[in-house]
């Protein structure tokens, strides 16, 4: 599929300043000169933070990280979770259509996107809350079938099920993520087969649902307030580690890292050197013995 940069485009785009302060965070993750790598996480914010990646934002990433252009708008047109066009203002529906979800009835829930969103992907609702589109398996094919919406994922879906949905979400509600038929997670609709003694012991929610449940919101944007910054040598405060959603890894500066890093990397040098050597020695031994053999071939 041909994606290209929608012909309408804002004039400009600058990061807020939470959203800079994570994006400078994130290209201290990398060696120094290598700050490129940051590309896909610094256009997901620059996303995140618009609901569409315009080319200004592009740009202004390529430019944050020292990268040409071409580059970052080779990443931006090649994965297909960066939307190159307006997106809802509440949700962009993605209806997974792939052979599990295909089969349990994803084409009526794109009919359903048809009819009450837009009759054509990619495409705003005319109330500007909706989009949709279809993607490829999205990893709940037990589920089948699914959507994702927002951060979450709405799975064993019927059509009606689908429009009660847009119906919540359009009057500004957050319904619960996860099985929409009553299962737990993944386990059989007619009751667990193993570990059957362990139903009811655990949380009310899976997992997913129950996180979604205490964030209270599954379609709002990332805007900087939520995602801690995973980066503990910037942090000011050390007893920020303690809360929760913070990682647990132990503090490593990136230069305290580089003496370990350098040293790998000279590790790495000598071994290919001395294969390299090995192989040298092969050479000469065969190229060397190579006139005799030949004399033995003639005689
Ligand atoms: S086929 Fe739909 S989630 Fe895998």
């Amino acid at each position: 599929m041909l994606r290209r940069l929608h012909p309408e485009q804002p004039a400009s785009f600058e990061f807020t300043p939470a959203n800079l302060e994570w994006a400078r965070a994130q290209m201290t993750k990398y060696p120094e000169g290598r700050q490129q790598s940051a590309i896909i996480p610094v256009l997901w914010r620059a996303q995140e933070q618009e609901g569409w990646l315009t080319r200004p934002a592009i740009e202004y990433c390529a430019t944050l990280l020292g990268m040409p252009y071409i580059r970052a708008l080779e990443v931006a047109t090649f994965y297909f979770m960066f939307q190159l066009q307006p997106v809802g203002s509440v949700a962009n529906i993605q209806i997974c259509g792939t052979t599990s979800c295909m089969i349990c009835g994803a084409e009526d829930l794109v009919e359903v996107c048809k009819r009450r969103i837009a009759p054509t992907p990619h495409t705003v609702s005319t109330d500007g809350k909706f989009s949709w589109e279809e993607v490829e398996c999205l990893g709940a094919c037990a589920n089948a079938p699914m959507a994702q919406i927002g951060k979450d994922y709405y799975e064993d879906l019927t059509p009606a099920k689908l429009e009660a949905l847009l119906d919540a979400f359009a009057a500004g509600q957050v319904p619960l993520p996860g099985p929409q038929n009553g299962r737990y997670a993944s386990e059989p609709l007619t009751g667990l087969t193993s570990l059957a003694e362990l139903k009811g012991t655990g949380h009310e929610l899976n997992a997913s649902a129950e996180r979604a449940r205490e964030f209270g919101e599954t379609v709002k944007r990332i805007d900087g307030s939520e995602a801690p910054i995973l980066t503990k040598w910037l942090r000011p405060d050390p007893s920020a580690d303690q809360q929760e959603g913070q990682d647990g890894l132990p503090d490593q500066e990136p230069d305290a890292a580089k003496p370990v890093v350098e040293k790998a990397a000279r590790a790495d040098a000598e071994k290919v050197r001395s294969e390299g050597d090995k192989e040298r020695e092969i050479e000469a031994e065969v190229s060397s013995s190579a006139p005799e053999n030949a004399k033995e071939d003639k005689g």
